[in-house]
C-alpha cells in the first residue's frame, strides 16, 4: 500500500484530466487556484490544504467520466472528507465536508448570490437541495467549522489566476505531510486502523 501522502497526491494529480462545468480547466487547476487564494490571505495550513483538496471527492475514481454525475455531485464533499479523515484532522476535513452546504447557506442568506453562479453551478445547487431555509441556515451556523467552510467556499468560487501564481501540487507536499504527522501524533489509533484497512 502506498503511503498516505502518495495516495493523496496520486488522487490530486488525477484532477489534471478531469474537467467539470465549474472547473473547465480541470480539477487540478481548480484546487490549485483555490489554494493560491487561501495562501494569498495567509490562511492556516489546514485551510490551505482544505482549499487545495475540497473537490477530491470527485477524483476517488473516474467511473463518472461524463463529468457531471448527479449522485457524485451531491456526495463529493462528504466522500472526499471521509477519505481524507483517515489521515487528516477535522480542521481540514470538516470545511471540505461542508463546502457544498456553504453554497446552500449563502444562497439562502442572499438570493443575489445565486445570480453569481454559473448556470451549471445553479443546476447543481438544485440537485444539492437548493438554498437553505432559515432553520437549515441556523443549524449550519452552529457547525464547529461554519466560518472555515464559508472561507473554503469563497476560494472555491474565486476567479482564476495567472499561471505564475498557481504553482504545482508539490508546493503543498510539506504542508500536507506536517498535517498528517501532527494528526498521527494526536490520534495514533485512527491512523493505525487506516493502515490495517
Ligand atoms: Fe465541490
Ligand atoms: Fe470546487
Amino acid at each position: 500500500m502506498s503511503s498516505p501522502i502518495e495516495a493523496i497526491f496520486a488522487t490530486i494529480r488525477r484532477g489534471g484530466a478531469k474537467r467539470l462545468p465549474e472547473a473547465p480547466d480541470g480539477l487540478l487547476r481548480h484546487g490549485l487556484v483555490a489554494a493560491a487564494h487561501a495562501r494569498a490571505v495567509e490562511a492556516s495550513p489546514a485551510l490551505i490544504a482544505a482549499a487545495l483538496m475540497h473537490d477530491i471527492g470527485h477524483l476517488l475514481d473516474l467511473d463518472d467520466a461524463d463529468g457531471f454525475d448527479d449522485d457524485r455531485d451531491v456526495e463529493h464533499a462528504m466522500l472526499g472528507a471521509g477519505w481524507l479523515a483517515l489521515w487528516l484532522p477535522d480542521s481540514v476535513t470538516r470545511p471540505i465536508a461542508l463546502h457544498v452546504d456553504a453554497k446552500r447557506y449563502l444562497a439562502g442568506k442572499d438570493p443575489a448570490f445565486t445570480d453569481t453562479l454559473t448556470p451549471m453551478s445553479r443546476a447543481s445547487l438544485a440537485l444539492q437541495g437548493g438554498a437553505h431555509s432559515a432553520t437549515q441556515a441556523a443549524a449550519f451556523e452552529r457547525e464547529a467549522f461554519f466560518a472555515d467552510a464559508l472561507r473554503v467556499r469563497e476560494w472555491d468560487d474565486a476567479p482564476d489566476l495567472p499561471d505564475a501564481r498557481i504553482g504545482s501540487p508539490e508546493d503543498y507536499r510539506t504542508l500536507i505531510e506536517v498535517l498528517i504527522e501532527d494528526d498521527k501524533r494526536s490520534t495514533p489509533d485512527r491512523q493505525q486502523l487506516a493502515c490495517r484497512g
